[in-house]
């Protein structure tokens, strides 16, 4: 087991290894927290780990109560929410009480979300079981759920009180929701650890998780994540390298009202996008960028959808994080280092007639 602690105002421990499920229950009591137990998870991770769970924690004298939602995006709204504090107050939780995420990072953010409000703030537990979820979502403390006019627009910073990922749990996760998580491996490798980029390189076609290295892989992706939110609790600043593949992935899935990508595969074509940019407008030395594109290639992804570039454009300036009216992007200078800058839009609409280039070589 490996154990990364993130810093800053609410400082809390990242656990990372196999079979940490069983031990919930003593990490609950290591960390002082007594109060009882509300597992919010989505119906499919019940089915697979909820007893798990539960006889961890019963096994230390804590008796849950377990609320299921239905997986996927949909369940993140206020609605939802609405019907967990219902729950929690028929219920008669208290402040002292704990609320435990299980599952993806939809649960992370809607049952995150409701600790961060329900009596102003009950103490957290993320149980990340995505890929995606253990690498990103459960880490750094964004909470939250869409409106209908628009996805995470209400939210709050919430550190939990620690963070369980079981890495065993990933061993039922669906091929595409791995490839999904696998973006964010990559990104990190690409924005701050040349490392870690390579030992994904070496073993794409076999990385799974069953692998030995997943543990320390992981681990690498935690660090590099608390590392900037600790620096950036509220993201004002250096948390804008953590976007890098994003300023193009996010217009790609809102212009598709994401429903065509999983939130990864769409960053598979912003970082490919963006590594072009860098190299193209850029500092990026030729060979690396062959190399990240040498990488992506290989991996499976939607093919983008037919679009206008006015349209693209429109939603890469819609990005709530391009707050001055420019757009900014991630800039790759090398494998392992990056600096957040803005882009002109000329620059950026370049990147359609690269991206139509490739997919027709994938075709071939
Ligand atoms: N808070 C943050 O900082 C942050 C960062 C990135 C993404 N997010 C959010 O995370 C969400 C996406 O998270 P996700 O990709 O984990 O999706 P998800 O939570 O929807 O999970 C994907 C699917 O996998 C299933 N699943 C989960 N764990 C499983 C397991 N171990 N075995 C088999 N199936 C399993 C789920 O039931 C679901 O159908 C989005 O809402 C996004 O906005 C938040
Ligand atoms: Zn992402």
């Amino acid at each position: 087991m490996q154990v990364v602690n993130v810093g800053g105002s609410n400082p809390y421990p990242v656990y990372i290894g196999s079979g940490l499920l069983r031990q919930l229950g003593s990490l609950y009591r290591r960390h002082n927290l007594s109060g009882r137990a509300f597992i919010i998870s989505d119906e499919s991770v019940i089915k697979l780990y909820s007893q798990d769970v539960i006889q961890s924690l019963q096994a230390n004298d804590i008796d849950p109560i377990t609320v299921g939602v239905p997986p996927g995006e949909t369940s993140k709204n206020l609605e939802m929410a609405d019907k967990l504090y219902e729950r929690l107050i028929k219920n008669r939780f208290q402040r002292s009480d704990v609320v435990i995420a299980l599952g993806g990072g939809v649960v992370g953010d809607l049952a995150g979300f409701v600790a961060a409000t329900y009596q102003r703030g009950v103490p957290l537990i993320q149980i990340p079981t995505t890929l995606l979820a253990q690498v990103d979502s459960s880490v750094g403390g964004k909470t939250g759920v869409n409106h209908r006019l628009g996805k995470n627009l209400i939210g709050a910073f919430y550190s939990p009180s620690l963070v369980v990922a079981d890495l065993s749990t990933l061993k039922t996760l669906p091929k595409q929701e791995w490839n999904s998580g696998l973006a964010e491996v990559i990104k990190y490798g690409l924005i701050s650890d040349r490392v870690l980029f390579e030992r994904v390189e070496r073993h794409i076609e076999t990385l799974s998780a069953d692998d030995a290295d997943l543990e320390s892989i992981i681990t690498r992706c935690v660090d590099i994540k608390a590392d900037v939110v600790a620096q950036d609790e509220r993201e004002s600043g250096l948390r804008k390298i953590l976007n890098f593949g994003h300023t193009l992935g996010h217009a790609l899935e809102s212009m598709t009202k994401y429903q065509h990508f999983l939130h990864g595969e769409a960053i598979y074509w912003g970082m490919l996008g963006e590594a072009y940019l860098s190299f193209k407008f850029g500092n990026l030395p030729e060979m690396e960028f062959v190399r990240i594109r040498r990488l992506i290639t290989k991996i499976e992804k939607p093919r983008l959808p037919i679009f206008e570039p006015e349209e693209f454009l429109n939603h890469v300036y819609r990005d709530k994080k391009n707050r001055d009216g420019r757009i900014h992007m991630s800039w790759l200078r090398h494998i392992g280092q990056c600096q957040p800058d803005p882009i002109d839009p000329d620059k950026v609409l370049s990147v359609i007639d690269f991206w139509r280039q490739e997919e027709a070589q994938l075709v071939q």
